[in-house]
Order: structure tokens, then sequence, then C-alpha cells
């Protein structure tokens, strides 16, 4: 069956020593409880290496936000998927708006990105979601297919379950305004659908599938409550051990 999971997003925030004392803080939180999902956080490049040394990891798990498209060379301030592995991270998160929007990344460049994360068995986070002009004039689930298909469905099924998706509709990103349950719903069923039509039923219902997306404490329990939302990937709210907790225990 699939996992519950629980990530955080830490983006470009936090110096060393402050990601350090977060992860510190996360860890001990997680020290003498077992939730009910698997709980990992998302941080800066220059933060992995640091962090996995404080951190229990069979407790929490460790990711990137992000590597390169190419294996190794002349790509001057890149960081390759292999060089997050060697830092001990068995997480990155790829494709998730802010990239798409801000670093031109295209399903093109991310089915490569994917491919090398896979290579260096790194689990990849990968987002999806529509932008708000898409949510109102009702192309927003045609447009998350689309994603899907463009960057991930010449997977075989083998590497495609070795995936987990996250849908953060855009406009709810650091906004304050959530989608609703049903609407996370919504799109989460459609996503599981999509899925299982091109590789069976028995991958989509073992697909991880979490929503990002201005979730706290207060609203993740009754996402989390909903049969296709399988978790959260947590910006903001990732920032404070305390809220990032709350929405660990939500589960
Ligand atoms: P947010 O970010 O929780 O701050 O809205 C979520 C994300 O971008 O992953």
């Amino acid at each position: 069956m699939r996992k519950n999971i629980v990530a955080g997003n830490w983006k470009m925030n936090t110096t060393l020593a402050e990601g350090v004392n977060l992860a510190k803080d996360v860890n001990e939180a997680l020290k003498g409880f077992t939730p009910n999902c698997d709980v990992v956080i998302g941080v800066p490049f220059t933060h992995l290496a640091s962090v996995n040394a404080v951190i229990d990891a069979t407790k929490l798990g460790l990711g990137a936000e992000n590597c390169a498209d190419h294996k190794s060379g002349a790509y001057t301030g890149e960081v390759s998927a292999a060089m997050v592995a060697s830092t001990g991270a068995t997480y990155v998160i790829l494709g998730h708006s802010e990239r798409r929007q801000y670093y031109g990344e295209t399903s093109e460049i991310l089915k490569e990105k994917v491919a090398l994360a896979l290579e260096n068995n790194l689990t990849p986070i990968f987002c999806i979601g529509e932008v708000l002009e898409e949510r109102e004039n009702g192309s927003y689930l045609e447009v998350v297919k689309t994603q899907i298909e463009e960057a991930l469905f010449e997977m075989s099924a083998e590497d495609f379950s070795k995936l987990i998706l996250a849908y953060e509709p855009v406009w709810a990103i650091g906004t304050g305004k959530t989608a609703t349950d049903d609407q996370a719903e919504e799109m989460h069923a459609f996503i599981r659908n999509v899925i299982a039509e091109k590789y069976g039923n028995e991958v989509a219902e073992n697909t991880s599938i979490l929503y990002g997306g201005s979730c706290k404490p207060s609203n993740a329990p009754q996402l989390f409550a909903k049969p296709n939302v399988d978790g959260g990937l947590i910006g903001g709210a990732s920032l404070d051990a305390e809220s990032f907790m709350g929405i660990v225990k939500a589960f």
C-alpha cells in the first residue's frame, strides 16, 4: 500500500546554522513517537551534509530541492544528482512551480532530472499544478494531465513506481489560499486515474500523491482525511518545527 508522507520544502530560507538547528528540532520532536507517516525535509544544497549529520535517518528523510539535468562536467553552479546522493540525501524535489516559472524548467528538462535522480537512487518528489487562470477557465485537469504525460510517461512502470507526486496548485502556494479538501480530492483522484490508465491500477494505488499549497496544522487534518490525499509538501509551515510537527500529527 502507498505511504503517507509529510515533506518540508524549506526553499531559499535559513542560513546553515539556522537550518541545522531547525533539522535538530524536527529530529528531536520525532524521538519517542512514531508518526503515521514518513517525514522528510527538503533543504538547500548547502545544508545537506550538515543536516544529514544531525538527523536520525530511520525517522527523518532528507532531500534536496532540485538537481541538475546533466550528469557532471562544465555546468558552473549546478549540483548533480550524484552530488546530492553523496551527502546522504535520499529524496529530491523536482519540477516545483517556482523552478518551472522562474528558471524555465520544461518537461524535457525535468525528464532528464528525474532519470538522473533515479540513477542515483534518489526518490523524486515530482510537483505538478495549475496556475490560477487555468483553475478559473476550467482547464486545470487537462493541464496537470499534460504535465504528467510529458515529463513522466516515457518511464517504465518499474521506474514510475519509485516516484512521489505532489499536486501543488500554484495559486495556493505561499498565498494563504488553500485548495479546499474537495478541490484537492478531485485532482488527486483524477491524477490516480491518469496513472491507472497508463500503468494499471496497482501502480496507481501504490503511488503517494501529496498536496501542497498553504498547508498548515489547522487545515491538514481535513485535507489528509481525503482518500486520495496521501500527505503534504509543506513550504512556509515547515520552517517552524512546531507547525511542521503539527502537520505530521494530522495523520
Ligand atoms: P507553501 O509552499 O506551503 O508555503 O504554500 C508549498 C510549496 O511550495 O511546496
